[in-house]
């Protein structure tokens, strides 16, 4: 693999001219951009499948564009996708290859990786998910008393969780009506006590989704809903009530799930790209297998797109530059993300973890410092509710934030004009933030006003405009679509990391507050001495933990 050493990029001619460019046109405004090319919503969009990328309401021109692409050169971009694309050991402090994309590739395909071909692979355990799904939605699959299962709970944490909540809420008009799934993640009690509270034992199903079945949060709780299983239901229950999906066979075989009942995959898929795998599973389970294929087919689609797509128009690629120029060259600290639509209201939270446990990073992928910022904050809620939240602040606070609005065109509930009012919003949003509204405007919506009152409310009332925005339009929400959207961001992501030379694939960061809490699990037992080692506020917190617990 050529080493492209990733603090390189900021010492490339295309950085350098990034900066005097952004310097050059940073007082530009985008209204002034549009009042001169009536056509640039055409140039700057670019549709597939019914999938259209507006991107005209950013700062930039075609210039900004062209540097962009030549700093994709400096990168090496083409190549890091190649090796990506031939299952390359691109995450290199794991030594893995990186292969969600293998996941979603239709059963003909082929590619050998450390010599074997992974197609097969994947489609037997598809297979067997697709029978074992079936048998449970059908209600073959019986429970320990022959009930047919009712409710499925899956036990999982961050992408054992986040990526099959987000595409079950979403696909929620394709679900079965006679399957509950349920998500239970975090280790407060109250999240699996709350969810098991309506539940019967003898119809609910566990799935225990832990790539690595060391997490936790999640062994904790898959302990939890066996007891709660096995008081009502006794041990040999568990065959019947608990399958597993992880890459470790033997950890599963400990916890008493039989092998035969678990769904493997593999260490080239990271755990926040894994919802293409056996973590599907609850939404196999909710959608069915055929929907969950085309979920499949839309992210394949995106693959396609992504590696056989010239940059400039390529949708992964021109969302990651934007990306870049706002945070590399504004810097701009935060990208929110805003679904106008309510089955994707967790869409944020993922991405979130896909993105700043991606690129959050402040060395290159060798190990070397960087010295410029690298993955943002991503951050956002659902549109329309957070117009009445945070707002206020894009409107008119002092910061840049750069924003996506993702909106379907068609709603799977039409309930009479409420879909034309909510797409009504997003445009109108979208429009806002590009072009403000100037004195000129104010004035005149104050005619008739007191001067001393003009006086202090037109600075209250204008507003500047220029924030950037991307607005991402989908037919509909369907299985295929959002296969599309979620592909398309995880090739986004990639993108910037290969821009600041980053391993977009392991996340030592979250490492060490684990290692910490093993440390502080046992000195919160009041049957223990007290632990002095820590600092005074920590030692302080766990005196205080100790004096009040089990006492209030
Ligand atoms: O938070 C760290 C992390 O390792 C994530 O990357 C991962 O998605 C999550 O924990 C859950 O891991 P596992 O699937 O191994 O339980």
């Amino acid at each position: 693999m050529p080493v492209i050493r990733s603090n390189d990029i900021n010492t490339s001619s295309a950085w350098a001219k990034l900066h005097q460019h952004q310097r050059a046109t940073r007082h530009m405004h985008m209204r002034q951009l549009f009042e001169a090319d009536p056509h640039r919503f055409e140039r700057f969009s670019i549709e597939l499948d019914g999938l259209l990328l507006d991107y005209s309401k950013n700062r930039i021109t075609d210039r900004t564009l062209e540097l962009l692409i030549d700093l994709t050169d400096a990168a090496d971009l083409a190549g890091w996708m190649a090796r990506m694309r031939e299952g390359e050991h691109i995450n290199v402090s794991e030594d893995r290859a990186v292969l969600h994309t293998a996941l979603r590739m239709p059963a003909e395909a082929s590619l050998a990786v450390d010599g074997a071909d992974v197609v097969p692979a994947v489609h037997a355990v598809l297979a067997r998910l697709r029978d074992f799904s079936n048998a449970v939605r059908e209600g073959a699959w019986l429970g320990a008393t022959g009930q047919p299962i009712t409710d499925v709970v899956n036990l999982g944490i961050g992408g054992s969780d986040l990526g099959p909540l987000v595409v079950a809420e979403a696909l929620a008009p394709y679900a079965s009506e006679r399957l509950n799934v349920h998500f239970v993640s975090n280790v407060d009690g109250q999240h699996i006590a709350r969810t098991l509270r309506t539940l019967d034992p003898q119809s609910t199903l566990f799935i225990v989704a832990s790539k690595s079945f060391t997490t936790p949060e999640t062994l904790l709780n898959a302990h939890a809903a066996r007891q709660w299983l096995t008081g009502v239901l006794g041990e040999a229950a568990v065959a019947r009530h608990f399958v597993a999906v992880s890459t470790n066979c033997e950890a599963v075989a400990a916890f008493g799930i039989d092998p035969a009942n678990m769904f493997g995959f593999w260490d080239w898929v990271g755990g926040r790209y894994s919802v293409w795998s056996a973590i599907g599973l609850p939404v196999m389970l909710s959608i069915g297998f055929e929907h969950f294929s085309q979920f499949l087919a839309g992210g394949h689609a995106m693959d396609r797109h992504f590696f056989e797509t010239p940059f400039i128009r390529n949708i992964p690629v021109v969302l990651a530059l934007l990306g870049v120029w706002y945070n590399t060259f504004y810097r701009a600290h935060t990208h929110a993300i805003m679904p106008y639509d309510h089955g994707l209201r967790r869409l944020p939270a993922h991405l979130q973890q896909m993105d700043m446990e991606s690129n959050g990073k402040r060395v290159g992928r060798y190990g070397e410092r960087l010295d410029f910022d690298t993955g943002p904050v991503i951050w956002g809620e659902e549109g329309v509710n957070s117009q009445h939240a945070f707002f206020q602040l894009l409107h008119q606070g002092t910061r840049l934030v750069p924003c996506d609005f993702i909106v379907p065109m068609n709603s799977h509930y039409e309930t009479g004009s409420q879909h034309q009012v909510l797409v009504a919003n997003c445009l109108a949003q979208t429009q806002a933030l590009m072009h403000g509204k100037t004195e000129s405007e104010v004035l005149s919506e104050m005619a008739g006003m007191p001067g001393d009152m003009v006086d202090m409310l037109l600075p209250q009332k204008l507003f500047p405009g220029n924030q950037p925005s991307n607005t991402i339009a989908l037919d509909r929400i369907t299985p295929y679509s959002l296969g599309m959207l979620m592909a398309m961001y995880e090739h986004k992501v990639f993108v910037q990391g290969v821009i600041w030379g980053i391993n977009s694939f392991d996340q030592w960061g979250v490492e060490y507050g684990k290692q910490l809490a093993k440390v502080i699990l046992p000195q919160l037992s009041p049957q223990l001495a007290p632990a002095h080692e820590h600092d005074c506020s920590t030692n302080g917190l766990i005196g205080h933990f100790r004096s009040r617990h089990g006492k209030h």
